[in-house]
């Protein structure tokens, strides 16, 4: 199994941790030095009074990347996460963003990167009571020392953002608590930060409100792409927003991966009893459970050509690509037959132009209604429109009940 620990070597990195560590108590030092550090966390706190929050944590996060990190109550996702903006003063180990060491900072370059680099969301919004939602969005502006009229113009944009247009003047009482997080979520797009952390930012929200801001922050991320650590304790909200996901207990990450390695090769025990219950239906992807098939037909082909493939590989359908291999329509037998008997000597008279299609990111569930609808496999296209392969229906099925049986069989 790969244990993921680096970003994709591809993407230009964003954020570099190293070995860091963090006890909270007087000891931490001596702790540190001593081989008390690898005793439990119950051994420390009771040898010493000491609390070891975050253990000899490292990771790598990739620009544009949407990195989750989770674990129980207490594992340390919150030290971490405030570590990473000097929040919490790390007891060992480096933080870089962008190849630079923040633990060097001085005070002016940190109050930069907190203003400038960083923005976060808190889990309780903190937003403040007596202000209306333009000044609350406006704040980290304000405090940074843009003026008034800059000001008005960037919160309004990050309000538009967030979807909470002519909410302006109320304040944050007049708003539900979907909304109230946005304005938290738009005072931290204001200042356009590279990095956006977010600490449990739905938790406090109902199932139904919390998919939708789900969906609104996956949408946003398409567009403003930013680099992206979110901490959780839903392991359904981790595989669904994740690009990966690191999972913590008792200060130290057991294991990162992308959602699908997690769920089907968990590090340990204590990943497992957390992925038990993930439904294979949230998980497995569009690209995970897609087949190439056995022929492509192509635009410039002749019909005869094409009903002679389609015997060759005995299916009564074929996709019809173009040169560049973009998804031009599905061709099926009796439209071919149709097509002969007039004539036709152009395959381009044979297909059904908007066959159903898919991206690979698609998860099994959201697929149903679309295999609801068909008749014929779906198509697996790229954001260009290329054809990537294709999703029997009946696999669809298959694989929810494999899986189910993987992950539960011990
Ligand atoms: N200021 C502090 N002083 C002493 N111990 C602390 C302090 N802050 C956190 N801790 C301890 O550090 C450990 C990790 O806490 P942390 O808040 O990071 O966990 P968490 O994973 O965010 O939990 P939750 O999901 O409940 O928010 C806990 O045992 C906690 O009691
Ligand atoms: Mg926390």
């Amino acid at each position: 199994m790969e244990h993921n620990n680096q970003a994709d070597q591809a993407g230009e990195i964003c954020l570099e941790v190293n070995g860091l560590w963090k006890i909270f108590g007087k000891k931490a030092a001596d702790i540190l030095d001593s081989d008390l550090r690898f005793e439990s966390k119950e051994t420390i706190l009771e040898k010493t009074g000491n609390v070891m929050a975050v253990r000899d944590v490292s990771f790598s996060v990739a620009k544009g990347e949407f990195f989750v990190i989770m674990g129980l109550s207490g594992s340390g996702k919150s030290t971490l996460i405030r570590m990473l903006l000097r929040l919490i003063d790390s007891t060992r180990g480096s933080i870089r963003v962008n190849g630079e060491d923040i633990l060097k900072y001085n005070k002016k370059q940190l109050r930069n990167f907190r203003r400038n680099t960083t923005g976060m969301v808190f889990q309780y919004f903190g937003l403040f009571p007596h202000r209306t939602v333009l000044d609350n969005v406006a704040y980290g502006l304000k405090v940074s020392g843009v003026s008034k009229e800059e000001r008005q113009t960037r919160a309004q944009e990050a309000i538009e953002t967030v979807g909470l247009k002519s909410w302006e003047d109320y304040h944050p009482s007049a708003l539900s608590g979907g909304m109230r997080q946005r304005v938290g979520i738009a005072r931290a797009l204001t200042i356009n930060p590279e990095i956006l952390l977010m600490d449990e930012p739905f938790s406090g929200l109902d199932p139904l409100i919390r998919r939708e801001m789900q969906d609104e922050l996956i949408e946003l991320q398409d567009r403003v792409q930013k680099t992206i650590i979110f901490v959780t304790h839903d392991l359904h909200e981790a595989l669904k927003l994740g690009d990966r996901i690191a999972i913590m207990r008792d200060g130290k990450i057991v294991q990162i991966g992308i959602p699908e390695d997690v769920i089907t090769s968990p590090a340990d025990d204590y990943v497992r009893e957390f992925v038990q219950d993930a439904s294979p239906a949230k998980v497995l992807t569009a690209g995970g459970i897609m087949d190439q098939p056995e022929a492509l037909l192509y635009e410039w082909q002749g019909p005869k050509a094409a009903i002679r493939t389609l015997r060759d590989i005995k299916e009564d359908y074929a996709f019809m690509v173009n040169r560049t291999r973009s998804l031009l329509g599905l061709v099926t037998l009796n439209r071919l037959k149709t097509v002969i008997q007039n004539n036709g000597s152009s395959l381009k008279k044979a297909f059904t132009p908007d066959p159903p299609t898919t991206n690979p990111d698609t998860i099994l569930e959201d697929l149903f209604p679309i295999a609801a609808e068909a008749d014929y496999p779906i198509a697996v296209v790229d954001e260009d429109g290329k054809f990537m392969g294709e999703i029997q229906i009946s696999s669809i099925f298959e694989n929810m009940i494999q899986d189910k049986e993987a992950v539960t069989d011990e």
